[in-house]
């Protein structure tokens, strides 16, 4: 959580830092704040987003060329103007700006209060620069060396920049655990959670490892490690198109990611599903594909909707590779001791590759030997650089808090490696194969079909916006779809919403069920249908309004539910990239109805860093 940005060069550096946080205030957006050397070292800062920011900065002409912003997800100390980022240390000789969690800043902070130091904030933060202040002013060393002192002191996780009064020409930086990147400009340096503010100044990066520091003068940069290892940095060209930052003419990001599924998900494929052919090539799992195809069992772990995309492919693996699959949530897996042997394979899923809970899942799995597959969207990020392998998504930034894109995007790449590892197996005939990768092939042009009820389903809407709770229920690879689509709804519109296996809403859930209760069935034409059609009449006759997305063509449902979203027929394996959609824009337009941001909905955050 959180977004930190920071400039030193030959350039005004506070719009550079503004226009920065805001292209990260996805990953938090309760307060912000920005730091500048102006004669001294100035902090303005303010809970609420970018824009309040600009506002208390309003007209000011800041010549500063050094300076660093940070936008907010509280972890401790609630979201106020004294917690926002940056912080001073005790006596304002240094600021820092921090994403992640101090674990034992608690006892420093004891000790610092017995050596007579003060706080004025709720904040872990205060606690660390203050830290690094007392090391400085006791070892009477430099600004580096305190920072790495300090750091071979700390649990938890930090990526973290320090401005220095003493030195207006120099930022140190260094990270464990939260992402940070460093970008290297003609004549200037950028530091930031992501590359996204750096594109428009240079597409050269640094990806900075964990406990490492850059130490970044006007002139040069240098990388240690806290050993004080000289590091030798590794120069990346990053490829981020600007226009893909950008809502491209949509009132939101989400709409816009929305809409861009049909191409997304052709992105997700290029290079590598040949239907014409019967070609699949996955260029990123090649030397664990046999691994992979031999394993006694795959276990997955993820979190939130990459976790729901998880659950689609264990059925995939599950009817097509005939290997068992336990999908946990990262969370659990990650403190129950899980039974994890050498060589068992474990797929991590991440759109934003960042998630804490799943980077100690992976790093807890790894350390019992076993072999890690990635199926990430971010390039570049932490996950996908502790994987052994794996497959991008290749569906660009997801900017919009609300996962949409990613998830067509991880189900398209998951029914790949699938279908990989069947054809490998020989569990799979070679027409199903056949069939099933044209089958892939088609579904962009399927979502774009279902896109084109978009005002039919603004229409539908309209009626349930006021409504209080919302039940989602389907059957076999329509059951993550339901639990997608209740989360979808319940994160944006703050609207109540369950996901259940149609099922099991007899064992209890069918209690709910009244004329003001809701009921979305995914009840397309699948193996099973006739169940779900059943389930539906058993909605009815307790007087629930059934809005149902069916497959075109079905009169069987029509003839029964209050509302009917139709959408192409398709492979049931497939299915969940087709029937998501009409969840995703039913959930859009009911938040903004109830008049919410959608792209930055109350106490989310885009990428979970701290667990
Ligand atoms: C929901 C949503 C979250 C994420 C979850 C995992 O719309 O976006 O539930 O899916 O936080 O994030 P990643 O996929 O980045 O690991």
């Amino acid at each position: 959580m959180c977004g930190i940005v920071a400039y030193l060069g030959n350039k005004p550096a506070a719009p550079i830092i503004i226009n920065g946080l805001k292209r990260l205030e996805y990953r938090g957006y309760d307060s912000t704040g920005i730091s500048i050397f102006e004669n001294s070292l100035q902090v303005y800062k303010k809970a609420g987003k970018v824009v309040e920011l600009d506002n208390l900065i309003g007209s000011k002409e800041f010549t500063s060329t050094i300076g660093m912003g940070h936008t907010r997800w509280a972890t401790h100390g609630e979201p106020n103007d004294t917690n926002a980022h940056p912080h001073y240390s005790f006596n304002q000789s240094l600021s820092i700006i921090h994403n992640g969690i101090i674990e034992n800043y608690n006892i420093l902070k004891k000790e610092l209060l017995n050596k007579g130091y003060e706080f004025s904030t709720d904040t872990d933060t205060e606690v660390l620069i203050t830290f690094i202040e007392y090391i400085k002013s006791e070892a009477n060393c430099s600004l580096e060396e305190a920072v790495r002192q300090a750091l071979t002191s700390i649990d938890g996780a930090y990526a973290i920049v320090i401005m220095n009064t003493n030195n207006p020409d120099q930022l140190i930086a260094a990270r464990k655990g939260s992402p940070m990147v460093l970008g290297v400009g003609d004549g200037e340096y950028f530091v930031a959670s992501d590359a996204t503010p750096l594109i428009e100044h240079t597409n050269e990066v640094v990806y900075l490892k964990d406990q490492e520091i850059a130490v970044i003068d006007r002139d040069k940069f240098r990388i240690i490690n806290i050993e004080d290892e000289e590091q030798t940095p590794v120069i990346q060209q990053v490829e981020l198109e600007l226009d893909a930052l950008e809502k491209g003419g949509y009132d939101h990001f989400m709409l816009k990611e929305i809409f861009e599924q049909p191409n997304s998900i052709a992105d997700s494929m290029r290079g590598r599903v040949d239907a014409a052919n019967g070609n699949l090539t996955l260029g990123g799992i090649r030397e664990y594909s046999k691994a992979l195809a031999n394993s006694k069992r795959i276990i997955i772990v993820a979190c939130g909707t990459s976790w729901h995309s998880g659950l689609v492919a264990e059925y995939m693996f599950e009817e097509y590779c005939r290997i068992p699959v336990e999908v946990e949530y990262a969370s659990e897996f990650r403190y129950r001791n899980p039974v994890i042997n050498e060589g068992d394979i474990v797929i991590a899923i991440s759109q934003s590759g960042e998630t804490a809970d799943t980077m100690a899942a992976i790093e807890l799995a790894k350390s019992k030997g076993a072999i890690i597959l990635g199926v990430v969207n971010v390039v570049g990020s932490s996950i996908s650089r502790v994987t052994h392998e794996g497959a991008y998504l290749h569906t660009g930034p997801e900017i919009g808090v609300a996962s949409t894109k990613a998830f067509t995007g991880q189900l398209s790449v998951l029914i790949q490696i699938v279908l990989n590892v069947a054809r490998i197996k020989g569990t799979i005939t070679e027409s199903k194969f056949k069939e099933l990768l044209t089958e892939l092939s088609t579904i962009p042009v399927k979502i774009k079909e279902v896109l084109e009820s978009n005002a039919q389903i603004e229409y539908i809407s309209d009626l349930f916006k006021d409504a209080h709770n919302f039940l989602y229920l389907g059957r076999g690879y329509n059951f993550p779809v339901a639990l997608e689509g209740a989360l979808k709804l319940k994160e944006i519109s703050y609207i109540h919403a369950e996901g259940y296996p149609a099922a099991e809403m007899k064992h209890g859930p069918i209690a709910l069920i009244d004329e003001k209760m809701p009921v979305v069935f995914i009840a397309t034409k699948d193996s099973s249908y006739e169940k779900v059609v059943s389930n539906i009449q058993e909605v009815k006759a307790r007087k629930g309004v059934v809005i149902a997305i069916v497959t075109k063509g079905d009169q069987l449902i029509p003839a029964m539910a209050d509302h009917v979203i139709e959408v192409p027929e398709c492979h049931e394996a497939l299915m969940p990239l087709v029937s998501v959609i009409p969840l995703q824009l039913l959930s859009y337009h009911i938040a903004i109805m109830r008049g919410c941001n959608v792209d930055q909905p109350r106490n989310l955050a885009k990428s979970v860093t701290v667990e």
